[in-house]
């Protein structure tokens, strides 16, 4: 009788934890985003980026179409899950051929500040690839740190 009570008072203890360590990373996550200006990311995504990588993301912008291997689909999320992030900066700064892939993907270096790819970056990542996937979250975190370290 005493243990069939204990059990669910148990079990709602734990899940108001789990719910308030839910909540904590949101709002984490949202402070975070701050320091990534995704607005910012918008603009530049809209400036450089969507004539191949398309207004969706999927890599089938105007230019983009004709590309033969095709720019990459942002919303192939499990392949962007795949893709260590230095390597996602490094193809944006290098371009392509640094890190293996098409050389029709251009160098952004010298165009772009390091700040303008982190935000695009994240533009991409939340937009395409789905908000809140570690990828977003690394970056976030890098640029809250960045952020904070400047203060
Ligand atoms: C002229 C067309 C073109 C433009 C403009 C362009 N890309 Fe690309 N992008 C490509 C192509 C092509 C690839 C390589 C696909 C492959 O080899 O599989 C690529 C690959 C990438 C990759 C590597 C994918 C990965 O998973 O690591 C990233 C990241 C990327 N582009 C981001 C951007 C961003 C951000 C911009 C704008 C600042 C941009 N691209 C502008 C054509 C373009």
């Amino acid at each position: 009788m005493f243990k069939a009570l204990l059990i669910p008072v148990l079990a709602l203890g734990l899940s108001a934890t789990f719910a308030d360590e839910a909540k904590a990373k949101t709002d984490t996550a949202k402070t975070t985003a701050k320091k990534l200006d995704l607005v910012a990311g918008k603009k530049v995504y809209e400036t450089n980026c969507v004539s191949c990588h398309g207004a969706k993301g999927k890599g089938d912008g105007p230019v983009g179409v004709n590309l033969k291997p095709k720019p990459r689909d942002f919303t192939d999320t499990a392949r962007v899950a795949g893709e260590p992030m230095d390597k996602m900066r490094k193809a944006v700064a290098k371009g392509g051929a640094s890190v293996g892939y098409s050389p029709l993907m251009p160098a952004w270096k010298g165009i772009l500040k390091d700040d303008q790819i982190d935000n695009v970056l994240g533009y991409v990542l939340k937009t395409f690839s789905g908000e809140g996937t570690p990828k977003f979250e690394t970056l976030a975190k890098a640029a809250a740190e960045k952020a904070a370290a400047k203060k």
